[in-house]
């Protein structure tokens, strides 16, 4: 899908082609029950009741009764009894409740019953994957979880397939939408961070409570997931240095703008010196980044290989019905039994590394000129200045800067040390400047 093309969703139920499942899946129909019933439950079900070769038996929620609806058939049991799936003769399960439990525990034992699982919980992979991996061989059925990442946008399945001939070094993405809806529309309508975010609540594209998205954990997680699965390397998603978006103003968009560059909450794991880099949050991006082009609530990612170089992925990142394709499609290919589990014997535990790349302060004072001071005191850390910046039109005490490459404990140092100036009235902030 093109950036920025307009995708027709999917529209009433009875309307819409049946899938080419046929010439995919095993003769025999799946029984496929549902855990959760919420936006993405809804858009799951609302395929697999018109799909012939994929059958679903029952819809687990709790307080269940308040879900039905009358699109499902009736020959589907509603219950809030969990052991009513364990028991019965459903064999796939698929996970869409979110949250650590008891998804968790609902995924263990749905395996260990015999039947295979379609999660799209990020929280649960980025924390339990290895282990549900591994008691998945052990019973000898299948764990897909290609929606926890990217929505539609088919970001495992690149990494376990198409690009599994090549070394990764490199994954640097927006695997967040709500953050890449606020922060896209900041820029093109230079509005305030919290009026978009409440235009993102308004349209459904941010829950009530959207901390995790905008202090980057949610996207820490899905960074966790791919680091694994495409740099074989180990990640701790609670581990990964983060920064909230939440301080971004208009006026970054401008500074940034003067270097040519625009805004987005990035996640980034690089190896290099065999040692892994990452970090969640506010990154400066050329304009002519692909991920500068990355707009609404979409999701894009750049995968660098040792030897095919950077492949780009963009599309639908969030929303029910695109993550109801990225769940019907693994559904699919366990039908169709044509996936196999990555090897977790082969992730390794690296040191981590400070980022090193250039970087952006935008310092917050009481109306003296710093320039010469904050160069000198720049200087003194080893760093070099690469550009002063100053809106024209600025009539706050806001003054930004961008520096040559150094690390990001360098940087650090460097507003730590600006904070102690006179009139400096708060820690600068420090994003880095992504080439
Ligand atoms: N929405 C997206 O755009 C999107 C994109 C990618 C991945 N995902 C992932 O997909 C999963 C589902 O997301 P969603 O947006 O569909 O969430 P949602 O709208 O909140 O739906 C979750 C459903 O599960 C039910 N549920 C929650 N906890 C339960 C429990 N303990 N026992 C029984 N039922 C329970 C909820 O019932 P109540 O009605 O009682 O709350 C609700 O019906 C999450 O893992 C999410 O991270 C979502």
């Amino acid at each position: 899908v093109a950036l920025g093309a307009q995708v027709s969703l999917v529209g009433d139920p009875g309307k819409r082609p049946p899938l080419r499942a046929e010439a995919v899946l095993h003769p025999a129909t799946r029984k496929v029950a549902l855990l959760g019933f919420g936006t993405v439950g809804r858009a799951v079900a609302d395929i697999l009741c018109r799909e012939p070769h994929l059958r679903l038996t029952h819809v687990f929620n709790r307080n269940v009764e308040r879900k039905r609806v009358s699109w499902v058939p009736d020959r589907v049991q509603w219950t809030d009894n969990y052991q009513d799936v364990l028991q019965s003769d459903a064999d796939l399960v698929i996970e869409l409740m979110g949250g650590l439990e008891p998804a968790h525990q609902c995924i263990r034992q749905a395996l260990q019953s015999g039947k295979s699982v379609v999660t799209a919980n990020k929280h649960v992979m980025a924390k339990y994957g290895p282990e549900l991996l591994d008691l998945a061989r052990q019973h000898g059925q299948q764990l897909e979880y290609g929606a926890s990442v990217g929505g539609a946008v088919p970001i495992l399945a690149a990494l376990r397939y198409g690009l599994a001939g090549d070394c990764l070094v490199r994954a640097c993405g927006i695997l967040n939408g709500t953050c890449n809806y606020i922060l896209s529309n900041m820029e093109a309508n230079a509005t305030t961070l919290p009026a978009a975010l409440a235009e993102a609540q308004r349209l459904g594209y941010a829950e009530s409570n959207p901390c995790d998205d905008v202090n980057g954990l949610d996207a820490a997680c899905k960074l966790s997931i791919v680091t694994r699965l495409g740099l074989h390397a180990e990640l701790n998603a609670f581990e990964v240095p983060r920064q909230s978006i939440a301080n971004i103003l208009p006026e970054d968009f401008r500074y940034a703008r003067q270097i040519g560059c625009t805004i987005r909450q990035i996640s980034l794991a690089e190896l290099q010196s065999n040692s892994l880099r990452s970090a969640v949050g506010p990154a400066l991006i050329p304009l002519q980044s692909p991920l500068a082009a990355c707009m609404d609530n979409q999701n894009a990612i750049i995968l660098t290989g040792e030897r095919s170089g950077d492949t780009v992925l963009a599309g639908r990142g969030a929303g029910g019905h695109p993550t109801a394709v990225a769940v019907v499609s693994d559904i699919l290919a366990i039908a169709a039994k044509g996936h196999s589990m990555p090897a977790v014997s082969s992730v390794r535990k690296y040191p981590s590394a400070d980022l090193y790349c250039a970087h952006y302060f935008r310092i917050c004072h009481r109306g003296v000129d710093f320039s010469r001071t904050l160069m000198n005191l720049i200087e003194a850390h080893g760093v070099r200045m690469r550009k002063w910046l100053q809106h024209p039109d600025s009539t706050n005490q806001l003054a930004a800067c961008a520096l040559e490459a150094c690390s990001a404990g360098v940087a650090n140092l460097v507003a730590t040390a600006m904070e102690k100036l006179d009139g400096i009235s708060q820690k600068p902030l420090c994003w880095p400047i992504l080439g």
